[in-house]
């Protein structure tokens, strides 16, 4: 979702310079265009060559190179750029841009930008929360640049504190929200995620293979788009994304009670748990012992979530409701009697037989039926792509 966006790096001095370059590796193979330029001090860490090799362009260092004299570098370089970023960016520059001074190639570029600008600071946490800093940052935030807040944590200098750079997740993260489309502002999105795991015994419990990969990737994407977003998992073994209010539900009924507790701030509720249809009639105290001949397990039905949400449905304020349909046949037939019998406003169908979809694989192949039977089918994409797909269909529902 990066590819060929035109990505002017910035690199000012600081140990953080290292981190920096994994970051534009990363670009890179994302297929962005990365030009790289640096501080004189940031080439004292890392050499320019580095930055020149991973990202297959020429590096800028200094406004007075003998061959720039034929283009004048830090204007035509600003016109140029999708994107303008300072990674790591230290105080005195931050101090620089927030003062307008123009006096390298990084802070006379930044002045000469019109492009949406993200600093991403790095530095001892003293100098971090000094009031200068703090009133510098403050001062960018007005000018309209993205500030990412550092992580916490050691420090290179051995201090422990604010101030160390955050890590590409986030900044990419931070990159794909400057690009989306601010669609779901000021819009309350409930998510579910992940697996419902029904306890027997102490030691066991029915399941299913959910990873939670798709609903992470609908929770961080419509983050991204501007959402505030509840995020109601089953267990997983992902990180927790920015920025994202999650609960965690380890059963149906918890998942149940933690969607109906929140149903009333939500705009949309995107369903796309894999909801344990039964749980065992009866939690056992004590471990089932291993006996010699077989055992009955009794189990009883689960709340139906979505179909209880689509009960609700019509009555003032209810929120546009999008359930998933895990089919292993007869996939567009099974979606249209579940789009209709719980009374939504869109089912992402998906197959959950092959390797490359559904359950636990990081790519996924959507159909997505709406409420007028419209349908959309999509090709084999990421998670996150097909997540930006949902998003974008849910808007022009919105509309
Ligand atoms: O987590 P991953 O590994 O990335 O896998 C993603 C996924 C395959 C789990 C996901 O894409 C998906 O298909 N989720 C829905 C799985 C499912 O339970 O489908 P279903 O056809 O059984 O249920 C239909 C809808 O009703 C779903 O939106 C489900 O969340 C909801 N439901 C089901 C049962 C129940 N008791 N309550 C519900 O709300």
């Amino acid at each position: 979702m990066l590819a060929d966006k035109k990505i002017l790096f910035g690199v000012s001095g600081s140990i953080a310079v290292y981190k920096a370059a994994e970051w534009v590796r990363e670009l890179a193979k994302a297929g962005a265009d990365v030009t790289v330029v640096m501080t004189e001090a940031a080439t004292r860490f890392v050499s320019p060559l580095t930055f020149a090799t991973l990202s297959g362009r020429r590096v800028y260092t200094g406004m007075f190179e003998p061959d720039s004299g034929e283009e004048v570098t830090h204007i035509n370089l600003a016109k140029k750029c999708d994107l303008f970023l300072v990674a790591p960016a230290t105080a005195q520059t931050i101090a620089k841009l927030a003062n307008g001074f123009a006096d390298n190639l990084l802070t006379s570029l930044a002045l000469a930008n019109r492009a949406k600008m993200l600093i991403f600071p790095a530095m001892n946490s003293n100098m971090y929360c000094h009031g200068a800093t703090r009133a510098n940052l403050a001062r960018l935030k007005d000018y309209g640049y993205g500030i990412i807040e550092p992580d916490e944590g050691k420090l290179a200098c051995g201090d422990e504190g604010v101030g160390r750079l955050v890590d590409w997740e986030t900044a990419r993260d931070a990159l794909l929200s400057a690009f989306a489309p601010q669609d779901l502002l000021e819009k309350t999105v409930i998510i579910t995620a992940g697996p419902t795991c029904e306890p027997f015994d102490p030691a066991r419990h029915l399941s299913n293979r959910s990873s939670g990969k798709m609903g992470f990737a609908l929770a961080r994407s419509a983050k991204q788009r501007g959402a505030r977003v509840i995020l109601i998992s089953g267990p997983t073994s992902l990180k927790k994304p920015s920025g994202v209010e999650v609960i965690n539900s380890a059963t149906a009924l918890e998942m149940h009670d933690a969607v109906m507790d929140n149903y009333d701030r939500a705009d949309i509720v995107v369903m796309s748990a894999a909801v344990s249809d039964y749980r065992p009639a009866k939690l056992k105290e004590k471990k089932v012992k291993k006996g010699s001949g077989s055992i009955a397990l009794e189990l009883v039905p689960n709340p139906d979530i979505l179909k209880e949400l689509g009960k609700r449905k019509g009555k003032a304020g209810s929120p546009l409701l999008v359930g998933f349909a895990a089919e292993s046949s007869d996939h567009l037939e099974e979606g249209k009697r579940k789009l209709k019998e719980k009374k939504l406003d869109l089912i992402v169908v998906n197959d959950i037989i092959g390797t490359e979809t559904g359950f636990a694989s990081d790519t996924n192949q959507v159909s997505l039926i709406d409420r007028d039977y419209q349908l959309e089918k999509s090709p084999l994409l990421t998670k996150e792509e097909c997540a930006y797909l949902i998003w974008d269909k849910i808007a022009r529902l919105m509309q």
